[in-house]
């Protein structure tokens, strides 16, 4: 494996595979991998003959109170796991490698980035999009690889790549879980024992409105269903619990076809999301 710290030995990897027409899939991470992203890699490794892991934990995407100083990082760690699922090259810039200058053009997420955690992270979908352009153009894959645990950062990305047309197949991965139901993530980490015990109740209450909505439709009631078991279970704060079109994020009308159920809850100091997508019909 293959580890590049900046773009100029990235592209001469590229610019080799391209001319041995061999196919190019990429996985976007900010690394402290997990099962999660190793999924995606996996699924990479499958499709593509060369796999290309970008690890950065991306500055532009972090509002000025949010966590990047304390974002979790381990490279050597994430070296052997990367290996261990074959990943041929890890693109693990600086923040000088990827913003040198700034020139002040940016591609701006639309309406599907002012709900849900566009809401609460004003600008975080912009930051993004500008990281995911640039390592398109960097890595120019076949295809990229991204998990649903994701699921607005999968939709505006979509929208990004038919809007600009990059010559990208998005390949969407399901949630990899832990046994309990959390959601892998790397901010998992910073769960306290007790937050740690409190934090499954979070899935139960999608599972509980999933079922709630597949029997009677009644998003309201599934919503505070929902709502109630994650109250009565955790001293977690609900940022959103939400029912939308899928992936619009507009309304839940009788012609929607795929439906999100998301949710971002504050347990102890700890921000998790989850979501359920699925078809009614
Ligand atoms: P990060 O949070 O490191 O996640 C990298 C990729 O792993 C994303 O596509 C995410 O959806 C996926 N992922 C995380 N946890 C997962 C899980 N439990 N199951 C399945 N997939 C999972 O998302 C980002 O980084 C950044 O925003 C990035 C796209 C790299 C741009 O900076």
């Amino acid at each position: 494996m293959n580890v590049v710290t900046t773009i100029a030995q990235l592209r001469e990897i590229v610019l080799h595979a391209k001319k041995q027409q061999q196919t190019i899939g990429l996985v976007p991470t900010m690394g402290y991998l997990h099962e999660g992203h190793l999924t995606l890699a996996t699924n990479a490794r499958q499709e593509n003959d060369l796999v290309v892991m970008s690890i950065f934990v991306n500055p532009t995407q972090f509002g000025p109170n949010e966590d990047f100083e304390s974002y979790p990082r381990d490279l050597a760690r994430d070296k052997k796991l990367a290996e261990s699922v074959g990943v041929d090259v890890i693109f693990a810039p600086s923040v000088e490698e990827m913003y040198p200058q700034d020139g002040g053009i940016r591609v701006r997420a639309g309406r599907q980035a002012k709900l849900l955690c566009g809401a609460s992270r004003p600008g975080h979908f912009d930051g993004v999009l500008q990281v995911v352009a640039k390592l398109f153009n960097l890595v120019q894959p076949d295809r990229a690889y991204f998990g649903q645990k994701d699921a607005q950062q999968v939709a505006i990305i979509q929208t990004m790549v038919r809007d600009y047309n990059f010559p990208i197949e998005l390949r969407i991965v399901p949630i990899v879980r832990e046994e309990d139901g959390l959601a892998k993530s790397s901010r998992n980490v910073y769960l306290t024992p007790i937050d740690r015990s409190q934090a499954p109740a979070i899935q139960q209450a999608l599972q509980l409105a999933k079922r709630e909505l597949q029997e009677t439709e009644d998003v309201e009631k599934a919503l505070a269903l929902a709502t109630k078991l994650i109250e009565y279970n955790t001293d977690g704060k609900i940022d959103y619990l939400s029912i939308l079109a899928y992936p619009d994020l507009t309304e839940v009308t009788a012609e929607t076809d795929q439906i999100l159920l998301a949710v971002a809850v504050y347990i102890g100091k700890t921000r998790l999301i989850d979501n359920e997508i699925f078809s009614l019909k």
